[in-house]
C-alpha cells in the first residue's frame, strides 16, 4: 500500500466495508469523483419518515476512499436527513481514528458524495412541484 501508514480501524473498514453495493430502488443517489487521482464513489439511500433507513456505496479508489466510503454510510444510517447532511469529511476521518495525512483529501469524496446524495433527495422529493396525477388534464398551450 505504498508505505501509507493506515491504522487498524482504516485497514478493518477497507478488508470489510461495510453497505458496500448496491441499493435497488434507492430514493436517491449521487456520485463524486476526485479529479486529482480519479477516484470516483457513488452513494445510495432510501429514506422513510425523513430518516435514512438504508445506505450502499459503490467506490473505485484506494483504500482510504473505500474505508471513509464505508465509515461515512456507517455514520449516515438511521440518521435524519438534516443530521446526515452535517457530517464532515473531518467527522469521517475522526471516526476512522484520523487518516494519515496525506489521504485526508480522500475522506472528501465521501461527505461530498453523502451530502449531494441528500440534496438529490431534498429536490426530487420536497422541492419539485406537485405532479399531476394520472388522469389529470394538462393545461397546454
Ligand atoms: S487517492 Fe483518490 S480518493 Fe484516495
Amino acid at each position: 500500500m505504498n508505505n501509507v501508514d493506515y491504522n487498524a480501524n482504516i485497514l478493518d473498514h477497507f478488508k470489510n466495508p461495510r453497505n458496500m453495493g448496491e441499493l435497488k430502488n434507492a430514493d436517491a443517489e449521487a456520485t463524486v469523483g476526485n479529479p486529482s487521482c480519479g477516484d470516483v464513489m457513488k452513494i445510495m439511500i432510501k429514506v422513510s419518515n425523513n430518516k435514512i433507513e438504508n445506505i450502499k456505496f459503490q467506490t473505485m479508489g484506494c483504500a482510504a476512499a473505500i474505508a471513509t466510503s464505508s465509515m461515512a454510510t456507517e455514520l449516515a444510517k438511521r440518521k435524519t436527513l438534516d443530521e446526515a447532511e452535517k457530517i464532515t469529511n473531518k467527522d469521517v476521518s475522526l471516526a476512522l481514528g484520523k487518516l494519515p495525512p496525506i489521504k485526508e483529501h480522500c475522506s472528501n469524496l465521501a461527505a461530498d458524495a453523502l451530502k449531494k446524495a441528500i440534496a438529490n433527495y431534498k429536490k426530487n422529493y420536497n422541492e419539485s412541484p406537485k405532479l399531476p396525477n394520472k388522469g389529470d388534464s394538462l393545461n397546454m398551450i
